[in-house]
């Protein structure tokens, strides 16, 4: 798939598309796509015709919440299972193979463009996503490209991008973020920093955009390694940055060193509105550029699950095992980042038992390792004939193989966010507490605990085989 509109056309062919027309802008557009997110396998939702804005000025949401979407967007199989994905994850992210851009002179994106006074973001269908968000926001699923000015690294992230007026829009990077150092050093010389938005692309850079990809690498070149062929971009005459040649809007101008703007609130990914609002970083645009009939890619950080835990919780799943066979700790037979918990707070692996502490070794590395430990509120770890994805088996076993008395490890002071609404000191909020729970057959009752009720294998494949025909919703 080269662009969104590919990516949309597959969907579409594949029945993982709803088309939405004449929805408001305001809240509502944000309702509906929150209201599919809750529930996996929902399809993707585009939409046409909103509330004051030009018919074929489009919103696509609720993209990667399906496991068909996210193997299709990462090349993979449409019937792959969540493991599955976990595994194919596992094996790219050993190495992040790279590709480097390819320089193109024209592209789709260059259809419009509006320079000077023609500016005019509101022209835009951002959505207003949550009710009590205090700006629209045209950059959600969208790409913020940032050059370092000591060494050219072209640094992609998703990063929010507000709506403030025709020609300004607000920008919310957290410290430490490679965006942000980036800012920095240019505000450090006393120079605005270029910067261009994509706020409409192929889901594969998106994907790539906001993971951690090291310092000094280059998303472009990590996407497409991830696709097998390179991504076209064209260099900007403006901010000489450059910018996807297939991209639906591209935002370029400046940010402004000591030039900020109240910016939220805005309900984010743990489900609480608990960044508030705050003075933050702004954009002074100087060009809009876009396609006839340009499409935002929307992502809705909300209560979870969301559009942003699914496909998330396959990769953190991915680097924390790759994390853990690392340091050396055998015997994981699954991870799982549960989407209820953001794919952060709450983490389940499965074990093969093979030595009295292993189990709580499991738990208290996952939570601590890089993947896993920030925001992680509670870790899991059961037997390997629980699938680490299955909510019902998973407390199921902290029912039935759990005692409270010895198998619970809690931490304290670990590594957390201000969005994490448990995390103190509350005047700046950095640490949690945590907890490891132990849902593994206790070591040295592993030989003699009661035998679980359940056919054996080979027995319910036959009885399956034989009823299948007559009873079409057997299944394993
Ligand atoms: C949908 C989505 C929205 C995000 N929003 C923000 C944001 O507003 N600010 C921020 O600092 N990070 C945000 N992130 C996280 C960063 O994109 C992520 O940490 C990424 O690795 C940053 O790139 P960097 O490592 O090059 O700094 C978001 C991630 C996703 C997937």
């Amino acid at each position: 798939m080269g662009d969104l509109r590919e990516w949309i056309e597959t969907m579409d062919t594949q029945g993982e598309l709803r088309t939405v027309c004449g929805v408001d802008w305001d809240v509502e557009l944000g309702v509906i796509v929150d209201q599919y997110q809750r529930r996996m396998n929902l399809p993707a939702l585009l939409f046409d015709e909103i509330k004051g804005h030009q018919k074929g000025f489009r919103v696509l949401a609720n993209t990667l919440t399906s496991n068909k979407r996210i193997a299709l967007t990462l090349g993979l199989p449409p019937e792959a299972s969540q493991m599955e994905l976990v595994h194919a994850w596992r094996q790219y992210a050993k190495g992040y193979p790279t590709l480097p851009p390819r320089m193109v002179q024209d592209g789709p994106v260059n259809e419009n463009i509006q320079t000077g006074n023609d500016v005019d973001l509101l022209a835009f269908p951002a959505p207003k996503w949550h009710q009590h968000d205090g700006n629209r926001y045209i950059g959600t699923g969208c790409l913020v490209i940032q050059k370092d000015p000591d060494t050219d690294w072209v640094n992609i992230g998703v990063y929010r991008v507000a709506v403030h007026d025709k020609k300004t829009a607000g920008l919310y990077i957290s410290p430490g973020k490679h965006g942000r150092l980036i800012m920095e050093k240019y505000w450090a010389r006393g120079e605005g920093c270029p910067i261009a938005v994509s706020s409409g692309h192929d889901p594969s850079l998106f994907f790539v955009a906001g993971l951690e990809i090291p310092h000094g690498v280059s998303e472009f070149e990590v996407a497409g390694g991830l696709k097998g062929e390179p991504i076209e971009v064209i260099e900007s005459q403006i901010t000489g940055l450059p910018i996807p040649a297939t991209a639906e809007i591209v935002i370029e101008g400046k940010v402004p060193p000591g030039e900020l703007r109240d910016e939220g609130p805005f309900g984010e990914w743990l489900g609480y509105y608990a960044g508030g609002m705050r003075p933050a970083p702004i954009i002074k645009i100087e060009a809009i550029r876009h396609r006839n009939d340009p499409i935002i890619l929307g992502n809705l950080p909300s209560l979870p699950p969301n559009d942003d835990t699914y496909y998330r919780g396959i990769l953190r799943s991915a680097t924390i095992w790759e994390q853990l066979k690392q340091a050396g700790i055998p015997g994981i037979k699954g991870v799982w980042a549960h989407e209820a918990g953001g794919s952060r707070m709450l983490l389940i692996l499965s074990i093969q038992q093979l030595y009295g502490g292993h189990s709580k070794q499991v738990g208290l590395a996952a939570c601590q390792c890089h993947a896993g430990a920030y925001a992680n509120r509670m870790t899991i770890v059961v037997d390997d004939d629980i699938d680490p994805t299955d909510t019902n088996r998973v407390l199921w076993a902290m029912c039935s193989r759990m005692d409270p008395a010895v198998d619970l490890e809690v931490l304290k002071r670990c590594w957390s966010t201000a969005l994490d609404p448990m995390s103190y000191p509350r005047e700046k909020p950095v640490f949690n507490n945590r907890v490891v729970i132990d849902a593994c057959r206790p070591w040295e009752r592993i030989d003699d605990f009661p035998e679980v009720v359940e056919a054996s294998p080979d027995v319910k494949r036959a009885v399956i085989e034989r009823w299948k025909d007559a009873l079409p919703e057997i299944t394993d």
